[in-house]
């Protein structure tokens, strides 16, 4: 039976690959410009013009965003670290291996997830990258050793399942359960995984429980959506590894892929002590416009996954708000969007449109913007870094060796 089901499960994946690898190719020319100006007039405040205006400007489109599409995350209380606990691991050569339990509030209300945290042996105050994981932390260690957390109940179907893990990697890249430790080692960056289904689980009716219990108080139609709950866990992941002295607390990197990169990009524009952002095949309702004409629709995706955002967003976006301005309150810290060429479900047409739109707020700010002339154009000292390559969704090694060159230039 499960044997059956794995089958059918590693036939269907391959089908969606193929799918994606042929869909025809994102088509810039169709693609409307991100609309309104980022530093144009807004409900009632001037045109900015310098960067004294855009510190007014920020809140404002921060405040305006979460009401139209995230929500506005609840508080999930103080971060403490419960337990650290040190680990041996298969493929980590070169790291130290910790796992710590993360306590978040206290009494009833109190909520904890897991965290892998790997630093290079001998550290000190090494650039960090805090990763979200589709799957658990297990997951992303070789072999998916028992001594590492897994919240089974709370993970998508095909994480559960040790027998798909090849499949998975053929199928979304070779490094989507997690990273590659010896590597990181080696390029000195320190690393921390969890899992952010831990406290708001990536299920239609878990999900949604999840919230309601952290905010009682706020009406069903007003509530955040997960994703605001999963930038917020950024941010407190940083609260208890800023404090350890192995880590730079200035060289904290956001990284996120598809809905945790719409997580991570939303954690940058929240919290000014992220040093940077990777939101790699973030598309909609993450760095791709939301009224644009390519990939997964509005409804669509408020369809399938509606917890993700507040209710609000369903009915679509004002007309004075998109998603670049999302990426321009990242700015000017440095923020690379990756896409494949082959995922135009998650419409990189549309992400290279709103970079563009965010380019003013990083000009004005000091940073040299985004440059790139194209869907192919690479240039990693961007201040917003386009990153593309051919074929699907997923995480490959051609896409670390593009995150770590980024970083390399703005972190290192
Ligand atoms: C679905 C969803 C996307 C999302 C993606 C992912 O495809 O429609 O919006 O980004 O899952 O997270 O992998």
């Amino acid at each position: 039976m499960i044997f059956r089901r794995t089958i059918l499960a590693m036939v269907a994946l391959a089908i969606f690959g193929a799918l994606a690898a042929c869909a025809s190719p994102p088509n810039l020319q169709k693609q409307p410009d991100a609309t309104p100006p980022v530093l144009g007039a807004f409900r009632g405040d001037r045109p900015v013009v310098t960067a004294a205006d855009w510190s007014r400007r920020a809140p404002l489109l921060r405040e305006a965003l979460l009401d139209a599409v995230y929500g506005h995350p609840p508080d999930l209380g103080e971060a403490t670290v419960e337990a650290r606990e040190k680990l041996t691991l298969p493929g980590a050569d070169g790291m130290d291996m910790e796992q710590w339990t993360v306590k978040l509030g206290d009494g009833s209300n109190r909520r904890r997830f897991h965290m892998l945290v790997a630093s290079p042996k001998g550290a000190a105050h090494a650039p960090l990258i805090v990763m979200e994981l589709f799957c658990s932390t297990r997951n992303a260690v070789k072999g998916r050793p028992a001594s590492v957390f897994e919240d089974a109940p709370a993970l998508p179907g095909p994480c559960r399942s040790h027998d798909l893990d090849p499949v998975l990697t053929v199928v979304l890249g070779k490094r989507i359960g997690g990273p590659d430790w010896k590597q990181l080692a080696q390029r000195g960056y320190a690393v921390a995984l969890f899992y952010p289904g831990e406290v708001v689980p990536d299920d239609g009716v878990l999900g949604p429980q999840a919230i309601a219990a952290l905010s009682p108080d706020t009406p069903a139609d007003r509530r955040a959506g997960a994703i605001a709950v999963w930038a917020d866990l950024f941010s407190k992941a940083y609260d208890v590894l800023s404090v350890d002295p192995r880590f730079d607390a200035g060289k904290v990197v956001a990284w996120g892929h598809s809905r945790h990169g719409k997580a991570a990009l939303l954690a940058g524009a929240l919290d000014p002590r992220l040093a940077a952002v990777i939101a790699h095949q973030s598309g909609r309702g993450g760095a791709s416009l939301s009224r644009s004409v390519a990939g997964e629709s509005l409804t669509q995706i408020t369809r399938s996954y509606g917890f993700w955002f507040t209710p609000a967003y369903a009915k679509g976006v004002p007309d004075d708000l998109d998603q670049h301005q999302l990426i321009a309150l990242n700015a000017p810290r440095p923020v690379l969007l990756g896409t494949g060429r082959g995922d135009t479900w998650s419409d990189p047409a549309g992400a290279f449109k709103a970079a563009k739109g965010a380019d003013p707020a990083y000009r004005l700010l000091g940073s040299p913007g985004f440059n790139a002339q194209g869907l192919h154009d690479y240039r990693p000292a961007d201040g917003v870094v386009w990153w593309s390559r051919p074929l699907g969704h997923g995480v490959t090694t051609a896409d670390w060796r593009a995150f770590l060159e980024f970083l390399d230039t703005h972190v290192k």
